[in-house]
């Protein structure tokens, strides 16, 4: 359980807080709302108290006695504002006092995420972007707006992430404070990666298909990892149920040879290149355009062809000698080979740079938050790394950056 403050500012997306605040609650968290003012015109002080079961208060003075505006922010682990509006934003990085929330803000020593909402050209305006720039330079964390419809009619850069990514967002700084610290740093920035995530399907006819039980919660955790430090991030999903994460182009794919002929175009102008999908390795020789029917009781036999490396293909199309190629792989180890010795035949097989390796003898880690890998690279073995899927995607990130420091 953790001590969370929820600053609400006054936009529209102020009502995607509300969940926000349900999702937090329900994952056992203490949650002070601290709405402004104008927040109050959005989303009135009645609901967030029925909600969180706390007052409400938007200024210093109120429950003076208790000087809620130095405690709140003292005793917090996590200061979350969503949706940060332009003025928010100004207001705090001028180091403002003049409401609860900028209080609050002044007096955390916990990490701080904004999550700024608004319409594009105030979160294009340079005057904004500069206070992102101090509060980020200042070990802030502000996460991308999301692009897509916004108030009225417009549409573009301004959008606030929906709740189920902001609690990821949360929920990885809770974890693992360095997250913020390396969101802060926006280590990315300049940076275009390309991570693939899911599972691939083949299809034996328009409704059966072989597929595999891959989440996509390894790659949405990279490609949220990689947003959050600067990166451009083109996402490939492979037939993952979750909304992505905010401020990913997305591509959607659902067999190997889709995933393939994509990564083939995605790669040519990436310089990191991650594949966390499970790919199928075999595709019915012939799949039917109609359903099969079934056969007055006799079997069916299908005929399943191999289908092709895309990593391998990737590294040996590679143009860039300074592109970082990562391979995932799932590994059994035994007497005779170890999980080292199986990666790094892997490894070497693919011709990667960097192998993300699991011991999956203990069981299923598809759909579980946490997971255990060892980081292969031909001279290094990192690990075995425990954590949370967000905390190892910053893991990953730190050994490609680290590789291409080395080239
Ligand atoms: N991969 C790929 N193309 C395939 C199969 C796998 O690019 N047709 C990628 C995966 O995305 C992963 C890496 O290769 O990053 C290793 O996947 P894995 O299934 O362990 O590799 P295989 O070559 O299928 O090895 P094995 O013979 O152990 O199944």
């Amino acid at each position: 359980m953790s001590r969370i403050v929820l600053g609400v500012a006054g936009g529209i997306a102020a009502y995607k807080a509300c969940e926000l605040l349900r999702r937090l609650l329900g994952a056992g968290h203490d949650v002070t709302v601290v709405p402004t003012e104008s927040a109050l015109n959005f989303v009135g002080a009645s609901t967030w108290a029925a909600l969180s079961g706390k007052p409400v208060h938007t200024q210093v003075w109120d429950d003076v006695e208790s000087v809620p505006h130095v405690k709140l922010g003292q005793q917090a682990d996590l200061v979350m504002v969503a949706p940060a509006t332009a003025d928010l934003l100004a207001r705090a990085a001028t180091g403002r006092a003049d409401d609860l929330l900028t209080n609050v803000l002044l007096t955390a020593r916990a990490p701080v995420v904004f999550a700024p909402a608004m319409h594009t050209e105030m979160w294009t305006h340079p005057a904004t972007q500069a206070n992102v720039a101090l509060l980020r330079q200042r070990g802030n964390v502000v996460v991308d707006p999301d692009s897509g419809r916004l108030t009225g009619a417009d549409s573009g850069p301004g959008r606030l992430p929906e709740a189920a990514e902001l609690f990821a967002i949360a929920t990885a700084v809770l974890d693992d404070p360095s997250t913020a610290v390396r969101a802060a740093a926006r280590d990315m920035a300049g940076l275009t990666v390309a991570v693939s995530a899911g599972g691939t399907r083949e299809h034996l006819d328009p409704v059966r298909f072989l597929g595999n039980a891959s989440s996509g919660l390894m790659g949405w955790a990279l490609a949220r990892a990689a947003v959050l430090r600067g990166a451009r991030v083109r996402l490939l999903a492979a037939n993952v149920a979750m909304p992505a994460p905010a401020a990913t182009e997305v591509e959607q794919v659902i067999s190997t040879a889709d995933l393939g002929q994509a990564m083939g175009i995605a790669a040519k102008d990436s310089d990191i290149v991650v594949m966390a999908a499970a790919l199928a390795d075999f595709t019915p020789a012939q799949s039917s355009e109609t359903k099969i029917k079934k056969r007055g009781g006799s079997g069916l036999t299908v005929d399943l062809v191999q289908t092709t490396d895309v990593l391998a293909g990737l590294a040996a199309a590679r143009t860039d000698p300074a592109q970082v190629l990562v391979g995932f792989a799932a590994e059994t180890p035994t007497a005779e080979h170890s999980l080292v010795e199986l990666g790094t035949a892997k490894l070497h097989r693919k011709g990667c740079d960097l192998l993300v390796v699991n011991d999956v003898s203990g069981g299923n880690v598809f759909g579980r938050p946490d997971n255990e890998i060892t980081l292969l690279d031909g001279d290094r073995v990192v690990g075995p790394l425990a954590g949370t899927k967000d905390s190892l995607a910053h893991a990953v990130w730190d050994a490609a950056l680290d590789l291409r420091s080395r080239r």
